[in-house]
């Protein structure tokens, strides 16, 4: 990230051949002390992790595999809308640098179409109710071809150079998203969450589908209506009654 002009978004970079994973490797970091704004990169992961203890597919040189470390002084609840901020700093990335109309796909998938291009995995750290630090993993698939998913992938996921025919520049890629992510994040800081909130809905997949609800303590069908203004999504059912939804995987159905 040479002449990076950011203030300390990818100020300190951590670069890797091959790694199990990004997201350790970051939290030691962290925990070391490393500085805010910190990236931890790598070519290839042989055990990529994906929310809800998924596997994340990493193949060689294909991807973006990235874990970016943040010190926000923020309460504990509030940290779920970093996840949403960086989903946001990520679709408008995509969007600057491919053209490409990418959708949020709640809390932090970024999709085209209908597959998904992007996510986002938010690790924790804190103490008592101090946040220590946030370790935010982004896979973004790049410049994999159709050959480069497995088949059951295929159906479900794209890459940029898929969709756009181009292959992409990974380095002036990552350098945009640490100038927008600094951006929205300094923004967020002095301004709160009503920016993120207004893009992550002007954005978003989500908003305005039927969906299916499985949380670990409920299941619910109903409409995604809006983010309220922590950042929870808000579900009505056919009942109108809103429900809140914290965080959960959610399918989709046709209206
Ligand atoms: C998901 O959609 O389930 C989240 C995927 C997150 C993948 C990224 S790739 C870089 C970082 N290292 C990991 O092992 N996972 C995250």
């Amino acid at each position: 990230t040479a002449g990076l002009d950011t203030k300390r978004i990818g100020q300190q970079v951590i670069a890797h051949d091959e790694v199990v994973s990004t997201q350790p490797l970051a939290q030691e970091a962290a925990a070391r002390g490393a500085k805010e704004g910190t990236l931890v990169l790598a070519e290839l992961q042989t055990g990529g992790k994906g929310r809800l203890g998924r596997p994340w597919h990493s193949p060689k040189g294909t991807g973006i595999w990235m874990s970016l470390i943040i010190r926000p002084a923020i309460p504990l609840p509030k940290t779920p809308q970093m996840t949403l901020l960086t989903a946001v700093s990520v679709a408008r990335t995509i969007r600057e640098e491919t053209g490409l109309p990418v959708k949020i796909k709640w809390p932090n998938d970024i999709f085209i179409g209908d597959k998904k291009v992007c996510g986002i995995l938010t690790e924790l750290n804190a103490e008592s109710d101090r946040v220590n630090y946030l370790v935010i993993g982004i896979g973004i698939n790049a410049n994999s071809v159709e050959e480069d998913f497995p088949q059951d992938l295929a159906k479900i996921a794209t890459s940029l150079r898929i969709e756009s025919g181009q292959s992409l520049k990974r380095a002036s890629f990552i350098q945009q998203f640490c100038r927008f992510f600094e951006e929205e994040y300094d923004y967020y800081l002095e301004n709160g969450f009503g920016r993120v909130k207004q893009e992550w809905e002007a954005h978003s997949y989500t908003i305005g589908r039927w969906v299916n609800v499985q949380t670990i303590s409920q299941r619910l069908e109903g409409r995604a209506i809006a983010l309220d203004d922590e950042g929870v999504l808000m579900v009505e059912d056919q009942a109108g009654v809103v429900h809140k939804v914290y965080s959960a995987d959610v399918n989709y159905r046709a209206n």
